[in-house]
């Protein structure tokens, strides 16, 4: 079988590694397509070689826009690359702008889609990412879910249950594959970035980094809680070219840096005594590793992560920040466990359903 796996952001990277490391094996004949949504180096290249997959074999350079220029450019470069490339399916992740963007192209020529990591809604449509959720589901021929959850969702939303596949996580996958390595490099990146005791912070989402009055009540929360706990900082190159002269008046134990590269930063989350953040990625990984998480999000897509894991939805609500942060400190953690089928294998089960010809 030909398979064609589109990826184009740094969350797509750790999702594509495993399926396309299990399809490998199988002896398939794969195509990796970068869309070049993300661009720069410690967004991107670090990822493929720290991830252990193949270099693109082809890169479409579309670089950053409106959502709307970045959609139609990822389409309009992408349509010749699978005409010509003629896969007998099309992979995509997760929820960025290039994941919707191949589905509409794939669609439109008749293409078969798979969406891996399906199902997951927040019911926040002023989120791009869901609006990308809704799309690529309805177009999808194959919907590979995380959780149960996605099955209720896709199932209320009138999709046929037998193209639904509950095979569980593959960004987990990738986090037991490399945990060893991890583990493994944390003694020398503690001595690097000089760290005791410390907790981790990410933010990107444009509802709270694009406006400055909420980035800077939220920068000043931080700045005083990291005088309690000094918090590493890695920057999403958008947070920093908008805000460095912020983030260079903060005190010094909020460490803005740079981005890190996915072994550091995982053995960064496993080794925090919390993380602080607005991805959706670092929800399901802190789930998984036990660390305490706080989302500064109204809601989340990843209810299981609350229900069952270590994840605490915190908005901007930052009395609740200060009193879980100090809980976390304390000693005082959820109570939380691991959700079924987060094993390490949910790439092997879609490799087993593309095998078994649905
Ligand atoms: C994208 C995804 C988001 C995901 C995030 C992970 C969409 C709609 N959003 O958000 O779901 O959680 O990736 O990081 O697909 N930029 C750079 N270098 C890069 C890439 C971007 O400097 O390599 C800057 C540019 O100024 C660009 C901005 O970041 O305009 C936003 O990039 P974009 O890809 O549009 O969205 P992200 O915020 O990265």
């Amino acid at each position: 079988m030909k398979v064609l796996h589109v990826v184009g952001a740094r969350p797509n990277f750790m999702k594509a590694a495993p399926v396309y490391r299990a399809l490998g094996s199988r002896g398939h004949e794969q195509t990796l397509v970068h869309t070049g949504q993300h661009y720069d180096a410690l967004m991107s290249d670090v990822f493929f070689k720290a991830l252990e997959i193949p270099n693109p074999d082809e890169s479409l350079n579309v670089g950053s826009g409106s959502h709307a220029q970045q959609t139609a450019a990822i389409m309009s470069r992408f349509e010749p690359v699978v005409l010509a490339r003629k896969p007998d399916i099309v992979l995509v992740y997760g929820d960025v702008n290039s994941t919707v963007a191949a589905a509409l192209v794939c669609s439109k020529l008749g293409i078969r889609l798979g969406h891996v990591e399906s199902g997951l809604r927040s019911f926040d449509r002023s989120m791009p990412e869901e609006i990308n959720r809704l799309v690529t589901d309805q177009l999808a021929d194959l919907l590979f879910t995380p959780s149960a959850d996605g099955d209720e969702n896709l199932a209320r939303e009138g999709i046929d249950k037998d193209k639904v596949f509950l095979v569980g996580n593959v960004m987990i996958d990738t986090l037991i594959r490399f945990l060893p390595k991890a583990d493994e490099l944390f003694p020398k990146l503690k001595a690097e970035l000089s760290l005791g005791s410390f907790g981790l912070v990410t933010l990107h989402r444009p509802s709270n980094v694009d406006d400055e009055s909420a980035f800077l009540s939220m920068l000043q929360v931080l700045d005083s809680l990291s005088r309690e706990l000094p918090l590493i900082f890695p920057v999403h190159p958008r947070t920093r070219q908008k805000w460095a002269a912020h983030l260079n008046q903060c005190n010094p134990n909020l460490h803005a840096i740079e981005p890190l590269g996915y072994l550091e930063f995982l053995a960064l989350q496993k080794n925090a005594r919390v993380v602080i953040t607005d991805s959706g990625g670092i929800q399901e990984e802190t789930t998984y590793l036990g660390t305490p998480c706080l989302t500064l999000r109204e809601n989340t897509e990843r209810p299981i992560t609350v229900t069952l894991g270590t994840n605490v939805l915190i908005g901007r609500d930052w009395e609740l920040l200060r009193k879980k942060f100090h809980e976390a400190l304390n000693g005082g953690r959820k109570q939380a466990g691991r959700p079924p089928l987060w094993d390490g294998k949910a790439a092997e089960r879609i490799a087993e359903i593309l095998m078994a010809g649905h």
